[in-house]
């Protein structure tokens, strides 16, 4: 923590124990254990053990690591006993006809061929399809954003062209590469008949109740059912038929100009923070950015996209069943009764949780992109009670969905879900990143990553500091269903927080109690949590949680990383830190293979920090320093998919 953090948070916490106290028992067994007495007549929550400070001996986690230092540096670190490797970095070769990696050239058609910038999701996919393979698989790896200020030196980004735009646009998208395990390392597979790139370019087709809406109608495509590539993919999820989700986020900052005067899209597009005059230069180039030349194109992005990995020839497509809003990430399960539940978090200050509930059950005879299950269902936003979350159900004419509130049909909610959501009276959470379920108990897992903005008079149990600095994870814990299986298309779940980020106060010194402000996990924690980001499972059921300080990192005053922690038993909610990312990086995507001895990570921006002198803007890119991954002079920071295995072999935690 660096001097100056210390001292603000010194004083908040002044102020936050003046304020109140939030008790651990009010906190971790009241918002858990209450819940079991108002909830009787809702058969089959289960509560895990939960977290208590005191309760249980220090080191009792299951994860066979040790902490590593919290320390940032230049190169990145693993636990002992573990080996990290850089699989693909930017510019390597996706396509076979792609050209070497030249870091003084701006093509966008040498970008279109190699591999994007700042990775983020990961999807593994095993081969051959439908089976367990943990030695050979496809790699489905998402480009979240990227500028060519991130990219190239000064002299080079500022003498801006449309060139510079179309780098920037085949640098964004996905791409799909074949892993193989040879001699116990993995590689990438050159020529492989999978490889493919998705941009900005791409075709992709939209379906769903939106689908040919005259709001999604543009001078290029008359019909509203194609556009051209995705944006700012974040991260996703793997649906049981073998499809990739994948989730379009802050697409709101590629779009600029003004709209016409009185335009009805003035409103929603300012809930969405589009701008006149957004972060990303695209607009001047290409006219479709330009809302002044195009109005409705901005309503083809927000949504999620199904693509079939294992098709390359196959027509990705944006459903938009599944609402327009900044999707975070794409989780989805199959509830007892066959229905597919995809859950996805609104990443943005005061944003809500969703999910979406499909009309018709999952028919595991029919393959891939056939089931067209996503179209038809039901979305719904979360309403946290003080022990239970509702899903209040979005549908055209239903509550305040109607005419009188703007709306004049289910696209019509769809394309404004945020909206529908403040009428449902969602609840406001603080940047819901990751939400994913457990393999091993259904229970769902939500992340916060943080919220400075929040302020005394608008905690809710839910979230429930002020200037959320660190961040929070939530516990969902759906009905028992037919079978014993969590019923996730339940609409009234058990909620719980599993833990709270930041430094563990002690709680000896605040008489017995926590202060509010401080973090809160399992005993025998050593670690301090900050933005909790992307989170996966290995197969124990053991929750691996990436973290996201947003590139100022001096806040914390240290790396962000990978970390890991029990979900049960005496180790429930006991964090420790695993991985940390090169210095300016975050971490995303992480991802294991189907036995768990594999785990892949995206590090995003490595080397990017904030300028001191220019606020708001990068450092510049210098060369002539040695940069991770590659620590060669005259070769960038360049964003990497690395792979972690276990040195004794067996799976990654132990
Ligand atoms: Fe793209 Fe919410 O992180
Ligand atoms: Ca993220
Ligand atoms: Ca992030």
């Amino acid at each position: 923590m660096s001097e100056n953090s210390r001292l603000v948070v010194a004083n908040r916490s002044l102020r936050s124990l003046v304020d109140a106290h939030v008790s651990r028992r009010s906190l971790l067994l009241g918002g858990a254990g209450a819940a079991m007495g108002s909830l009787v007549s809702l058969k089959g929550w289960e509560r895990p053990a939960l977290a208590q400070a005191g309760a249980a001996p220090a080191g009792v986690s299951s994860l066979d690591f040790d902490d590593i230092p919290q320390v940032i540096a230049d190169q990145d670190a693993v636990a002992k006993g573990y080996t990290k490797s850089v699989l693909i970095r930017w510019g390597d070769k996706v396509l076979a006809d792609a050209p070497a990696f030249d870091p003084k050239t701006v093509s966008g058609a040498a970008q279109a061929k190699q591999f994007g910038f700042n990775n983020d999701f990961i999807g593994y996919l095993p081969l051959p399809k439908g089976s367990n393979a943990s030695d050979h698989g496809l790699l489905f790896v998402n480009h979240e954003y990227g500028t060519v200020h991130a990219m190239f030196p000064a002299e080079i980004a500022e003498k801006r062209t449309p060139e510079h735009t179309a780098q920037e646009m085949e640098a964004h998208g996905a791409s799909v590469i074949e892993v193989i395990r040879e001699n116990g390392s993995w590689k990438v597979v050159e020529g492989s008949t999978f490889a493919r790139r998705i941009t900005m370019t791409t075709e992709i087709a939209i379906s769903g109740p939106a689908a040919g809406h005259d709001r999604l109608k543009t001078s290029e495509d008359p019909s509203g059912m194609l556009v051209k590539g995705m944006v700012n993919n974040c991260s996703g999820g793997i649906t049981p038929w073998g499809t990739v989700l994948t989730c379009e986020e802050n697409f709101n900052s590629y779009f600029g100009g003004a709209l016409p005067i009185g335009s009805p899209e003035a409103e929603y597009d300012d809930r969405l923070s589009i701008r006149v005059q957004p972060f990303n230069r695209w607009f001047v180039d290409v006219a479709r950015f330009d809302r002044s030349k195009e109005p409705n194109e901005k309503n083809r992005f927000g949504w999620i996209i199904e693509i079939d990995p294992y098709d390359p020839t196959s027509q990705p497509v944006k459903r938009t069943a599944l609402g327009r809003f900044k999707h975070e990430a794409a989780t989805t399960v199959v509830a007892p009764d066959g229905r597919i539940v995809v859950y996805s978090g609104d990443d943005q200050f005061d944003e809500y949780i969703y999910k979406w509930v499909s009309a018709k059950p999952y028919d595991p005879s029919k393959p891939g992109m056939a089931q067209g299950l996503l179209d038809e269902g039901t979305l719904y936003v979360a309403v946290f009670g003080e022990k239970t979350v509702e899903w209040r159900p979005m549908v055209f004419g239903q509550g305040p969905l109607t005419a009188e509130n703007g709306f004049a049909s289910q696209a019509d909610v769809l394309i404004n879900a945020r909206k529908a959501g403040d009428l449902l009276e969602g609840t406001k959470m603080d940047r819901p990143e990751d939400v994913e379920v457990s393999p091993v108990t259904g229970r769902v897992y939500a992340v916060m990553t943080g919220n400075k903005d929040r302020t005394e008079d608008q905690i809710n149990p839910a979230n429930p500091r002020s200037w959320n600095l660190y961040g929070h994870i939530v516990e969902m814990i759906p009905p028992t269903g037919a079978d014993n299986k969590a019923d996730h298309a339940a609409l009234v779940f058990a909620w719980d927080i599993l833990l709270l980020g930041g430094t563990m106060a002690d709680p000896a010194q605040y008489g017995g109690e926590y202060p509010k402000w401080s973090g809160r996990y399992g005993a025998g924690t050593k670690v301090k949590l900050a933005n909790p980001d992307n989170i996966a499972f290995d197969p124990k059921g053991r929750l691996w949680i990436g973290t996201d300080q947003i590139i100022d990192h001096s806040i914390s005053g240290q790396p962000d990383g990978l970390f890991a922690c029990d979900l049960d038993g005496p180790g429930r909610a006991v964090v420790k830190f695993f991985y940390a990312c090169p210095r300016g990086a975050e971490l995303c995507g992480p991802a294991f293979t189907p036995d768990g001895t594999t785990l892949f990570a995206a590090v995003q921006h490595p080397g990017q920090a904030i300028s001191v002198t220019n606020p708001g803007f990068l450092v510049p890119l210098d060369l002539s320093k040695p940069s991770w991954p590659d620590f060669q002079p005259g070769l960038p920071p360049r964003p990497s998919v690395i792979v972690i295995t276990r040195d004794a072999g067996g799976p990654v935690g132990g």
